[in-house]
């Protein structure tokens, strides 16, 4: 029996997901994030889904139309002109025919077409739209290992904090003692007009986001540049784990299509992947933990990216240790899963990706411990994830202590995490 409450829930998740709805895509939310975000996208198209199988098929196209010649897929497309955004197409200057910005954003599109094919009620149509866009997500695949892996190693770093998806993290503190901040041209934050700042990075951060940004910029946006004449460049085992599931998924997908090539491409790309992750265990975090390539050193920081990795098919054993690590973590937390370890002094329960608990990542962790038959730990993440949404409603992030929802409000794809999470649940 599906409870009157769990109707209704879904029907206010689809609420926000309509009014985010821009025809062809979705906005994160109104005023904070105006246009079109890449892995919101991606994981937005499963909650689409759940009520109309073509649009959510063109979330995930309109994305992939403004992908770069060389591959790459823009973290932001900018459809409309809006200035509610700061850095707006003006600082970017990437000279696309839609302006995007000229970074990326985690490769969750793989995993996020594999699953809506898989789910698809219309088989046809879910088999021509993968068809379709199979070579473009092989091409982003590849663009990775060539542009960011440039010695092969079979993980790629990411260039800006940005490109993590978890934009202020702890992880990227030491790293950017190294980004300068002068020539930094004079700039207005938006995003502090739309959320409380005490939620929101902090100057110090913003001055090396956009130092980076001019830098790449004044290389124009070659990504045969970048990441050599990158201070910063970090292989977080979260991004990987990501692009990782992603490749599997895709090779799985192309499989099933009668794609063979693709799908060799895409399953060595994990293999060699999965191999290399083992360079970022850590014993004593029971976790992964970053590596700053630049000085080839772990960053000793317990973040949520070294927990994110059992969405891959890591070995079982750090599986289970990562299990453990959550429970703990659970010990301390009224709501996991947090963006930081509690017992770090560095944590801060409201500020962004230094603390609070993101759906979005929920979603991944729970996945990967359910797959792997954790269904405890993943049944717990779950409940955490729902309680949230009844108590504070469908916020970008949300306090891990208090459960207070912090951010931007009718947040798109904490709508569609939540239509994931009951729909599963049942
Ligand atoms: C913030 C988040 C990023 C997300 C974007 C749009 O920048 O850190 O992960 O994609 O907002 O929601």
């Amino acid at each position: 029996m599906i409870s009157l409450a769990v109707n209704e829930t879904i029907a206010r998740a689809v609420e926000v997901l309509r009014e985010n709805d821009h025809g062809d895509y979705t906005i994160p939310t109104k005023g904070l994030y105006p246009f079109q975000w890449n892995w919101d996208s991606c994981l937005t198209a499963l909650g689409l889904a759940h009520y109309d199988e073509a649009r959510a098929w063109t979330e995930i196209e309109t994305l992939f139309a403004h992908q770069w010649p060389d591959g790459m897929v823009p973290h932001i497309v900018f459809h409309v002109l809006n200035d509610s955004y700061f850095p707006g197409p003006e600082v970017w200057r990437t000279n696309r025919p839609t302006a995007t910005s000229g970074i990326t954003q985690p490769a969750v599109a793989g995993f996020a077409v594999r699953r809506l094919f898989d789910r698809a009620k219309d088989k046809k149509l879910a088999a021509e739209r993968a068809r379709a866009l199979l070579p473009k997500i092989d091409a982003w695949h590849r663009w990775f290992y060539e542009n960011r892996d440039p010695r092969g190693e079979g993980l790629v770093a990411i260039i800006h904090p940005w490109e993590s998806g978890r934009d202020n993290s702890i992880d990227w503190d030491d790293a950017f003692e190294r980004v300068p901040t002068e020539g930094v041209e004079a700039y207005t934050r938006r995003d502090t007009l739309h959320a409380d700042p005490a939620h929101r990075p902090t100057k110090a951060q913003y001055d090396r986001y956009l130092w980076l940004l001019q830098h790449f910029r004044a290389l124009g946006w070659d990504n045969a540049k970048l990441h050599d004449a990158s201070p910063f460049q970090i292989v977080d085992p979260g991004f990987n784990a990501i692009l990782i599931r992603s490749a599997a998924d895709l090779a799985d997908l192309a499989e099933t299509l009668g794609e063979m090539e693709i799908a060799k491409a895409n399953r060595a790309r994990a293999e060699k992947g999965l191999l290399a992750m083992e360079r970022l265990w850590s014993d004593a975090h029971g976790q992964y933990l970053c590596l700053d390539r630049v000085i080839g050193k772990l960053v000793d920081s317990a973040s949520v990216g070294g927990i994110l990795p059992v969405f891959s098919a890591i070995p079982k054993p750090r599986i289970a240790a990562i299990a453990a690590t959550i429970e703990r973590i659970a010990g301390k937390a009224r709501y996991i899963v947090p963006s930081h370890d509690l017992d770090d002094p560095r944590f801060d329960a409201k500020r962004y990706w230094r603390g609070p608990v993101w759906l979005v990542v929920n979603y991944m962790i729970a996945d990967g411990l359910a797959a792997s038959g954790h269904t405890q730990v993943a049944q717990r993440i779950t409940r955490s994830s729902v309680d949230l949404i009844a108590e504070s409603g469908f916020a970008e992030y949300y306090d891990p202590l208090s459960g207070e929802p912090l951010g931007g409000g009718r947040f798109t794809w904490t709508a569609a995490m939540v239509i994931e999470f009951l729909k599963s649940e049942r």
